[in-house]
């Protein structure tokens, strides 16, 4: 018998912002991403106060989900998936964000889309809040430093779960919740506090304008969501006894750069500060012992309100989700020289390889890392992102020969198999970008993860026909011999 549970929940990840277009359809209402650019490796993208006409915006139409949905959750059948993770665009059920009533057009979507999962026999994983937050409420009420937001969200939330009970049982409250601890993309994207400009130029690319960032402010924020999460875990289990409700964290996997003292100190503070921080808020129910001084080393306080202790303590998590690309070194030293990752930056490691995007790879890593996070939390994981971002050619012929990402998969999918020997207790694992779609941190189309090719550039040009890669075929295979086959 292999390493992989019977009921693994094979499959793919997307978030609607990046995927499923139709700005202006069925009554959708502007969020964050929709003011947000193309960019490219060397590019950074811009966040504009509304839309300005000389822009591209790439979320606007992505790669069209909202009317190729039938068609591409088809082809997630086909490959035989068992889980597929989406994310449930706020602004279609709330276009302001601040109505009484939810929009039916948004409803009637998802509900579309849901059954249509269910037809193939899969089971949605829904991301309730993927960097998708109603420009409204970033506009008019300054994004999640302002409390009353937790009561938004859990208007929001409450609808998802009466509306779509029955048909969607498995959720995750944040996409990446610790994003808030880093700068540019923390504020805009988890927290959508928005940059005072008319245009300001954002992104992972190192040198840009950070000093409209303030660390009090994403800290505050930070805790309302925490908050927030915490009371729709608890209204979840409340609404239907089926649901199970995990956290998701954008893992960050630090080693020391050398085994000198200063750099294990300086590794351990990075993975305490990254994904313990906000882990053991979700997972124990209370903040752990070095967040007390984190706050004074940031000269920060957090707002914590009469009664948050409690809805902490209340709604903690029934498993964790994480996504995982890379992994990073840390040391004092600052001549070591900085690596891109995803949104968290370290320094890099001499010993590994990395994408065309700068990006370690190290699927080592992730054994690791869920021995690293089951020994500490000792409830399920699930890994929700994990891929390759990369260029691919197309053949004369139609034809897509990813075998780097097929490499890629491969090994991780060999050290999740290990970690599970480990004792690890593995749920799934739903593979990044399963249908090609927009870079959540350059805004381009260049950078793909798909199992599925789209004819769409980073102009925005393109016949959005979808073709099947050769990873398609192999990830059919792996899931078919249950991770048995990965040849
Ligand atoms: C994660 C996000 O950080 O990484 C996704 O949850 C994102 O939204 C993914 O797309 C990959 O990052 P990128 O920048 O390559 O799209």
């Amino acid at each position: 018998m292999g390493a992989f549970p019977k009921n693994f929940l094979w499959g793919g990840a997307t978030a609607a912002n990046q995927l499923e277009g139709g700005v202006r359809e069925g009554g959708k209402g502007l969020s964050v991403p929709d003011v947000m650019t193309g960019g490219t490796k060397t590019s950074p993208r811009h966040v504009t106060d509304g839309i300005l006409g000389q822009y591209h915006y790439p979320s606007h139409e992505a790669v069209d989900f909202y009317h190729h949905y039938k068609e591409d959750i088809a082809l997630y059948g086909e490959m035989g998936f068992r889980c597929f993770r989406m994310s449930v665009n706020w602004t279609r059920l709330f276009p302001r964000g601040d109505e009484a009533e939810p929009n039916p057009q948004g409803l009637a979507f998802y509900r579309s889309v849901f059954a249509e999962c269910r037809k193939y026999g899969i089971e949605p994983l829904v991301t309730i809040s993927h960097y998708e937050l109603p420009y409204y409420l970033a506009k008019e009420y300054g994004g999640w430093a302002n409390r009353k937001l937790i009561a938004f969200f859990l208007k929001y939330c409450e609808t998802l779960f009466r509306e779509f009970k029955g048909l969607v049982h498995y959720w995750l409250t944040f996409n990446e919740i610790n994003i808030l601890q880093m700068g540019t993309y923390g504020n805009l994207m988890g927290g959508g506090i928005l940059p005072p400009g008319e245009d300001t130029a954002v992104g992972v690319l190192p040198g840009l304008d950070e000093s409209w960032d303030d660390e009090q402010r994403r800290y505050t924020a930070l805790h309302h969501q925490l908050v927030a999460s915490a009371r729709a875990v608890k209204m979840a289990h409340e609404a239907d006894a089926d649901n199970k409700v995990g956290c998701m964290l954008l893992s960050r996997l630090s080693y020391p750069y050398t085994c000198r003292p200063e750099d294990v100190l300086k590794a351990q503070k990075v993975m305490q500060t990254a994904n313990y921080y906000c882990g053991d808020v979700h997972v124990r129910g209370a903040y752990p012992a070095f967040a007390g001084r984190l706050w004074k080393e940031k000269g920060i306080v957090i707002p914590v309100a009469p009664g948050d202790p409690e809805i902490l303590r209340e709604g903690t998590v029934d498993f964790v989700s994480f996504s995982y690309y890379s992994s990073s070194t840390a040391t004092d030293d600052p001549t070591v020289p900085v690596a891109n990752g995803n949104m968290m930056r370290g320094q890099a490691n001499p010993y590994l390889e990395q994408s065309q995007w700068g990006w370690t790879i190290d699927p080592k890593g992730l054994r690791y890392l869920l021995n690293e996070f089951y020994g500490r939390w000792q409830i399920p994981l699930m890994i929700v992102e994990n891929g390759l971002g990369a260029e691919d050619v197309v053949e004369e012929d139609g034809s897509i020969h990813d075998e780097y990402r097929i490499a890629y998969m491969r090994e991780h999918i060999e050290e999740m198999a290990r970690a599970i020997e480990d004792g690890v207790e593995l749920m799934g694992y739903t593979v990044w970008g399963c249908t090609d779609l927009v870079s959540a941190g350059t805004g381009e189309m260049a950078k793909r993860y798909g199992l599925v090719y789209v004819d769409k550039d980073n102009a925005g040009q393109g016949t959005l026909k979808r073709s099947k890669k050769d990873s398609f075929f192999w990830y059919q295979k792996v899931i078919e011999s249950n991770g048995e086959d990965l040849g």
